[in-house]
């Protein structure tokens, strides 16, 4: 039995979280029963909640979140996490600390994150009600070589899931 992590990672609005509950039902549909979705809201209110958006504490947030993903792998589970992690460097520290690592960019215009707007923080960014927002007031690095790209503007959610299963299908991750 193999166990991965996969990282979901890009703006606020992308998808991600919606990408990931899919994954997950398939997977599991699919008799992958060990399964952790490791999810912003959750880890920030468990794990994290002593940190804010400020560069060293997104370090923080996502080194804590790395060595959790780490303990469950270690224990055969598969993870899904959806984490902004806006830096190349933490994200290399993700893959470097953590086994069978496939980061999954959850591509997306940052004008069509903003007009799904789903939480609405696009809005209260603009009016600067909410500092050091990502992609309005703080940087995301683009990744260079994700394992998966995903464009969630231009197709629908079942072709973005057709996508990653495929890619874990034709790599032997999982059964076809
Ligand atoms: S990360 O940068 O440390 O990886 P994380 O994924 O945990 O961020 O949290 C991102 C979520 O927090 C966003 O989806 C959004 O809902 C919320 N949020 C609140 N404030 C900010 C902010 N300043 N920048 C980005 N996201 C924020």
């Amino acid at each position: 039995m193999k166990w991965y992590v996969l990282r979901f990672t890009w703006l606020s609005g992308a998808g991600k979280t919606t990408l990931s509950d899919a994954v997950f039902d398939h997977l599991q549909k699919s008799w992958i029963q060990n399964i952790q979705q490791l999810d912003w809201d959750l880890v920030r209110e468990h794990l994290t909640k002593d940190l804010w958006f400020s560069k060293q504490d997104r370090e923080e947030n996502i080194k804590r979140i790395t060595f959790v993903a780490w303990l469950l792998t270690k224990h055969w589970v598969w993870v899904l996490a959806t984490f902004i992690s806006p830096y190349v460097n933490l994200r290399k520290y993700v893959r470097d600390n953590t086994t069978n690592f496939i980061e999954v960019f959850v591509n997306a215009p940052l004008n069509i994150c903003e007009d799904r707007d789903v939480k609405g923080l696009y809005a209260k960014a603009r009016k600067w009600e909410i500092e050091n927002f990502t992609g309005i007031s703080d940087p995301y690095e683009t990744p260079e070589n994700p394992e998966i790209e995903v464009r969630t503007d231009l197709c629908s959610i079942q072709e973005w899931v057709n996508q990653v299963i495929a890619y874990l299908q034709e790599h032997n991750y999982i059964a076809k």
